[in-house]
């Protein structure tokens, strides 16, 4: 992991909002990981002052590497307004990663809208590994518009399970009412085949997996975001509750934890929710 300049190459915009930020020089992340993210400021002057993490999408041998992001924010503004030849600064690879793809286990790679970047790299491992056909990717969001990149994702030769919430594009409903298709689908084909879950998205959606997960018995792996200032373990701003320990820090410690060792936040967010509605 180091800081390093990079070159914005392209800046493609994908509509509703979603753009892929295509950066050269970016040797230093060779190598890295399904999972993995930077820290990444552009030269835009005090504001806003912190870089801001960004997963990897894809990762090439030329020093290419590209991000997807939406807009929701001002950095996240200031990123799509950058033009080619742009300057940004870049702090990476940091955390940790989805296990790797074997031909032994189904993987169920469970993406909610901006979520996707992680498990599309994941999708491109195993199809590296000639194992794109032995995972599945379930891919939700709000309208057909939260929906990228799919023909990038059929090139890769990944089955593509779809669901937006008013059903503008494949399932209508969420992207874990299609996880609960899949995993019937899967029992009532009485395969022997194990099955692992990993997730990226929403808190909430993120909750809703690992609970499906839960109920199942099924090895699950959740890929959480919290808001960063530093990235590497210092400020402490990242903290989540933990099974095993009374915090561990989304930054050094994930991104990407067993289901099981972080599913007591969503106990804790239940909690609270229902304790706020006696009042
Ligand atoms: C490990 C990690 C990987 C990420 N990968 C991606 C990615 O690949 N693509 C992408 O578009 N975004 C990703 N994010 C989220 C991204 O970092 C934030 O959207 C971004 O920092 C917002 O910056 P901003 O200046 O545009 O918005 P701000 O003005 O900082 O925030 C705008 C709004 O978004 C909320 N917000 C900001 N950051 C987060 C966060 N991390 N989680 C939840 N809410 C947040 C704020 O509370 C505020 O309401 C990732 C976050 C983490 C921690
Ligand atoms: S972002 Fe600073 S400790 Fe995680």
């Amino acid at each position: 992991m180091r800081y390093f300049d990079a070159r914005v190459i392209e800046n493609r915009s994908l509509g509703g909002g979603y753009f892929v930020f295509r950066l050269g020089g970016c040797e230093p992340l060779a190598g890295s990981r399904p999972g993995q993210f930077v820290m990444l400021r552009g030269d835009w002057g005090r504001d806003p002052l912190l870089p801001r993490p960004l997963s990897l999408l894809s990762v090439a041998h030329e020093g290419r590497a590209d991000l997807l992001a939406k807009v929701v924010g001002k950095g996240t503004a200031l990123m799509e307004r950058s033009p080619p030849g742009s300057r940004v600064s870049v702090l990476g690879p940091l955390g940790n990663s989805f296990p790797e793809p074997s031909c032994d286990v189904t993987d169920l790679l469970v993406a909610g809208g901006v979520g996707l970047p992680p498990l599309f790299m994941q999708a491109e491992s195993a199809a590296r590994l000639g194992l794109a056909s032995g995972s599945e990717m379930l891919y939700g969001g709000r309208t057909s518009r939260d929906l990228v990149l799919l023909g990038e994702m059929r090139a890769l030769g990944i089955p593509l399970h779809l669901a937006t919430e008013d059903g503008s594009l494949g399932r209508r409903g969420r992207v874990t009412d299609e996880l609960e298709a899949r995993l019937e689908h899967w029992r009532a084909a009485a395969s022997t085949r194990r099955l692992r879950i990993m997730a990226c998205g929403p808190r909430a959606m993120l909750w809703a997996v690992g609970r499906i997960a839960q109920s199942c018995d099924i090895e699950c792996y959740l890929s959480l975001e919290e808001q960063m200032a530093c990235g590497i373990g210092v400020c402490l701003g990242c903290a989540v509750a933990a099974e095993t320990r009374p915090y561990r820090y989304v930054c050094k410690d994930g991104p990407v934890f067993p289901a099981s060792e972080v599913m007591a936040q969503a106990t804790a967010a239940s909690t609270s929710r229902s304790e706020g509605g006696q009042q």
